[in-house]
């Protein structure tokens, strides 16, 4: 991973459009994202008709809260995904998380949020792996919440429509087949799959979207641009939705070490995380979710 850089380490207009960014999401541009900012912003210039990034930023600096300032967002924003990524992860969801919760939950209800869910590969592996897995949850309630502060992330995941390209990256030919039409030279996901994932446009530091307890959360390949403060307040709010059986996946290279006190390994899935339940509202016990 590239190191981030600070918005005070650029110059110029580069500096009011990372801070920009910074301020809206919380997201500290790498090193390599901001040489590559001006190639990034370029679409959105040429959609404005704006001639180059300091006529860019004298604009944004005009016009507080524009249409523009959203554009200029949605370009900086890493929306890196693709399906099953670290398939390791999701094999451990199959085989065993999801296992466990079916065990364990009693009241038949399964709820899942991806945190940071970008485009929606991310929520729609894990409808795939539940649908290709119907007899087991026969009988069950399951919420599958996924958000992202994109708008552009979240109207695409809405829509379920991904290129060829796109569809390359991790999904296996059976699942296309199965759960993706044709959709011009793309591929849609079937109507089935969509009505799946409730996806919402929500920023982690102004979360309005999640509701109670969920049982599994990814909020993976998100943590790794926030500082240091930012990382534990999105980990709180995550713990404020978590109950002590919940299991919490990051990304490859982020962890709960070293960032407050809220989560610690998981005694059981490697890699995962557990609440602690010496959180003072945790209720230990078996599974059973508040309210
Ligand atoms: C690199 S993508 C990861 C996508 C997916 N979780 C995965 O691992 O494939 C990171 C996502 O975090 C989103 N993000 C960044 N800051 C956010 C914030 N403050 N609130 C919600 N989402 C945010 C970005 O828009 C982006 O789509």
């Amino acid at each position: 991973m590239m190191a981030p850089v600070a918005p005070g380490g650029l110059q110029g207009a580069a500096r009011i459009l990372s801070g920009l960014l910074e301020a809206r999401t919380g997201q500290v541009l790498s090193e390599g994202r901001a040489w590559r900012m001006e190639t990034a912003l370029r679409p959105v210039m040429r959609a404005h008709d704006l001639r180059d990034i300091d006529d860019l930023a004298a604009q944004v600096l005009r016009k507080r809260h524009s249409p523009l300032e959203e554009d200029v967002v949605n370009a900086l924003l890493n929306n890196e995904s693709s399906f099953f990524r670290d398939l390791q992860i999701f094999d451990m969801i199959h085989r065993q998380i999801l296992p466990y919760i079916h065990a364990e939950r009693q009241d038949r209800t399964l709820r899942i949020w991806s945190a940071g869910c970008s485009t929606g590969q991310e929520a729609y592996s894990l409808a795939i792996r539940l649908r290709n897995d119907a007899a087991r949850w026969q009988g069950w309630r399951i919420e599958i919440l996924a958000t992202d502060i994109s708008t552009a992330a979240i109207e695409q995941a809405r829509a379920g429509v991904f290129s060829q390209m796109d569809v390359q990256r991790g999904l296996a030919v059976g699942d296309l087949i199965k759960w993706f039409e044709p959709h011009g030279e793309d591929w849609r996901a079937s109507a089935d799959l969509r009505r799946m994932i409730d996806f919402r446009q929500d920023n982690l530091f102004e979360a309005q979207a999640p509701h109670g307890e969920y049982d599994l959360i990814l909020c993976r390949n998100v943590l790794l641009y926030f500082n240091a403060e930012r990382r534990h307040t999105v980990l709180r709010l995550l713990a404020n939705h978590s109950h002590a059986h919940s299991v919490l996946l990051l990304g490859a290279g982020e962890t709960v070490i070293g960032q407050g006190e809220e989560f610690m390994s998981h005694p059981e899935f490697r890699g995962g995380y557990a609440r602690k339940t010496t959180l003072p509202d945790c209720t230990g016990g078996p599974m059973r979710r508040a309210g």
